[in-house]
């Protein structure tokens, strides 16, 4: 997989960021079962409550290709800080993760990265699985 490619995807969409309300950039890039590389940032609005998190920009875009199965997720938002991925948005990473140990690359800068997996930050998640009974 292209763990470069994914966290340079992230570092450079932060900067197409709309967040005029917060001034909070955040950028995120998906490698999903096609290879490619997905990327998204945050769009914010006037109702505040219609915001798009980078995650959920980057994963919408993979899935409007026509992938299902997401392999890995690059995150920056704060530069000084770790940025780890909203409530909402690791509930949609968890629908279209290939499994628990999909890692999640939590980026401050090209040098500072922690790697995290989706079971480390989504314990006992709540899923299609759950629907099955
Ligand atoms: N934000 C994201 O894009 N991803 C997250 O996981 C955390 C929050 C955005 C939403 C909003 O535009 C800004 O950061 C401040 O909350």
């Amino acid at each position: 997989m292209n763990i470069i490619g994914l966290i340079e995807g992230a570092l450079n969409v932060r900067e197409m960021a709309y967040c005029p309300y917060s001034n909070f950039k955040v950028g995120a890039a998906a490698i999903f079962e096609d290879g490619e590389i997905y990327t998204g940032c945050n769009i914010e609005n006037a109702s505040f409550g219609a915001t798009n998190c980078a995650e959920r920009t980057a994963i919408f875009n993979g899935i409007s290709k026509g992938n299902k199965v997401l392999k890995a997720l690059a995150l920056v938002g704060d530069v000084n800080a770790f940025t780890y991925p909203c409530g909402i948005c690791r509930q949609v990473i968890s629908e279209f993760a290939e499994n628990g140990e999909m890692k999640i690359y939590i980026v401050k800068n090209k040098d500072e990265i922690l790697v995290k997996t989706l079971d480390e930050i989504m314990p006992g998640a709540f899923t299609s699985k759950d629907l099955d009974n």
